[in-house]
C-alpha cells in the first residue's frame, strides 16, 4: 500500500490541451502556485508547457514531462503525486498506460472519459492491482457524468432524509444548456462510433445500460436509452434523446451497484432533453432525433467521417472561446418517484458552459477532493464513480467554488 508522502497533491496531465489548460487555469485562480495545494502541470512537450504556464500567469507551478506511450515516464510521474487528473484523450487512444501506471503506483486518478468500452476494459484489466496498491480510479469527472451522478446522489440523500426511503425511479431532464465542443471531444465521439461499428463486443458494451456494473450484476429493469421523441407527463412536455445519456446512465447504475444498492435493486434511471409543449415541442424532439442520428451515422463511415472532421467539427486544441464559455450554462431537472407515487424534484445548475467552463471546475475539484477530502479508510483502492468515491464532499466543493448548484425544487 502506497504511503502518502508524495511531492505533489495533484498533477494536471495534458495541461497543453484545450481542456487541460482550463483545468490548470482554474487551479491557479482558486489555489495559487504555492498555497495549501501542491500541484504541477504535466505534458509531453516542455516548451509548450512552459508557454501555457506563461500565458495563464501561473508562475512557480512546476512542470513535469512524459509521454502517454512511455510507461516508464508515466510510472515516474505517478510516483511523484497523490492524484493525477488527466485530459489527454481520446482516452481509448492515449489513456491506457496512465491508468495502468496509477494502479501500479497506488496513485489516485480522475479523468473526463466518456468512452464506456474503454472504461470497461480498464476496470477488467486493473481493478485487482488498484485494490492492492490503494489507487482510487474515478473516470467520468466532467459534464459526463458528474451532474447526473452527483445529482442522483443528492436527490436520493434528500429523499431518504425526508421520507426514510430512496426514490425507486429518477429521471433527469435537460431543461436548458448552452455551450460548444472541442477537438478532443469530437475525436472521442468519432472513435467510439467507429469502434462500435468494427467490433460487436464494443457495440454490446455501449448498448447494455448495466455494462459498467460488476460481473454478475449486469441486468436490471432499465432498457436502452430513449432514441426518439416521447411525451413526458412529469414535465408536461415533449422530450428527445440526450447524447450523454448512454454514458451517464451507466455511471449512475454503477454507483448504485458498487455501493451495495442504496437506491434499491429495482432502481430505474433515464435521461432526455425537454423540447417543449405542443406541436412545436414535438417537432423539435423529432429534429433532435434526426440530428443526433445523422451525426452518429456520419461518424460511422469513413467518407462522411472525413467530411465531419474536415468541415464541421473542431480540430485538436480548438474549442469554445472564453466569451462562449462564460455565456454558457446548464440547468438540469431531476424528478424522483417514490414507491407510493409521490415525487421529489431537484435541479443541478452551472453558471458556465457544460463541456469546458463547468467541466474544468468539476475535474479540478474532483482531483483536489480525492487528494484532500476522502481518506483511504473511507474509500479503498479500486475503480469507483464520482458519487461513490467523492459524493457529499464534492457537492460541497462544487457549490462553494465552481459555480454549481444542487437544490431541491419545492
Ligand atoms: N466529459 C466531458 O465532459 C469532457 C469535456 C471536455 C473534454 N473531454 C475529453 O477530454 C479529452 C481532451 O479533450 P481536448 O479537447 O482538451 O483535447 P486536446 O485539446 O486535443 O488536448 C489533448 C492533450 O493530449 C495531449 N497528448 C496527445 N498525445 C499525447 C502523448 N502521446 N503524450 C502526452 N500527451 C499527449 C496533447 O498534448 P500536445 O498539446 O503536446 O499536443 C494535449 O495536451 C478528450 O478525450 C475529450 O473527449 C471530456
Amino acid at each position: 500500500m502506497r504511503k502518502d508522502t508524495s511531492e505533489f497533491d495533484v498533477v494536471v496531465w495534458g495541461a497543453t490541451g484545450f481542456t487541460g489548460r482550463l483545468v490548470a487555469e482554474y487551479l491557479y485562480e482558486r489555489y495559487g502556485a504555492s498555497g495549501e495545494l501542491r500541484w504541477a502541470m504535466g505534458g509531453r512537450n516542455e516548451s509548450k508547457l512552459s508557454a501555457v504556464r506563461d500565458e495563464i500567469g501561473a508562475d512557480g507551478v512546476p512542470l513535469l514531462v512524459g509521454d502517454a506511450g512511455d510507461p516508464a515516464s508515466l510510472d515516474a510521474l505517478a510516483a511523484q503525486t497523490r492524484v493525477v487528473c488527466t485530459t489527454v484523450g481520446p482516452y481509448a487512444k492515449y489513456g491506457s498506460e496512465l491508468v495502468a501506471a496509477c494502479a501500479r503506483q497506488g496513485t489516485h486518478y480522475c479523468d473526463l472519459a466518456g468512452e464506456a468500452q474503454w472504461i470497461r476494459r480498464m476496470i477488467d484489466a486493473h481493478e485487482e492491482t488498484a485494490a492492492r496498491s490503494g489507487a482510487r480510479i474515478v473516470h467520468c469527472c466532467g459534464f459526463d457524468s458528474i451532474p447526473s451522478d452527483l445529482g442522483v446522489h443528492f436527490l436520493q440523500r434528500e429523499a431518504v432524509a425526508r421520507h426514510g426511503e430512496p426514490c425507486e425511479e429518477v429521471k433527469l431532464r435537460v431543461r436548458a444548456m448552452k455551450g460548444g465542443a472541442s477537438g478532443g471531444t469530437a475525436a472521442s465521439l468519432m472513435l467510439v462510433v467507429e469502434a462500435a461499428r468494427e467490433d460487436r463486443r464494443i457495440a454490446r458494451v455501449l448498448k447494455n445500460p448495466y455494462s459498467l456494473n460488476p460481473e454478475g450484476e449486469r441486468e436490471g429493469p432499465d432498457r436502452p436509452d430513449q432514441q426518439g421523441a416521447a411525451y413526458d407527463e412529469d414535465v408536461d412536455a415533449w422530450t428527445g434523446p440526450f447524447v450523454m445519456a448512454a454514458i451517464n446512465g451507466k455511471v449512475v447504475r454503477r454507483s448504485n451497484a458498487v455501493q451495495g444498492y442504496p437506491y434499491g435493486r429495482d432502481f430505474r434511471y433515464s435521461e432526455a432533453v425537454i423540447t417543449g409543449p405542443g406541436l412545436a415541442g414535438h417537432a423539435k424532439a423529432l429534429a433532435l432525433t434526426a440530428g443526433l442520428g445523422g451525426l452518429l451515422v456520419g461518424a460511422a463511415f469513413a467518407p462522411s467521417r472525413y467530411l465531419l472532421n474536415r468541415f464541421v467539427l473542431p480540430s485538436p486544441g480548438e474549442g469554445p472561446s472564453r466569451q462562449q464559455r462564460e455565456n454558457g450554462f446548464f440547468n438540469l431537472r431531476l424528478i424522483g418517484r417514490y414507491a407510493d407515487g409521490r415525487r421529489l424534484r431537484a435541479t443541478v445548475t452551472a453558471d458556465r458552459d457544460p463541456g469546458y467552463g463547468a467541466t474544468s471546475g468539476m475535474l479540478a475539484e474532483a482531483a483536489v477532493c480525492l487528494a484532500q477530502d476522502v481518506p483511504r479508510e473511507r474509500v479503498a483502492g479500486g475503480f469507483w464513480t464520482p458519487a461513490s468515491a467523492l459524493g457529499d464532499p464534492l457537492i460541497e466543493r462544487l457549490r462553494a467554488r465552481a459555480g454549481m448548484g444542487f437544490e431541491i425544487a419545492e
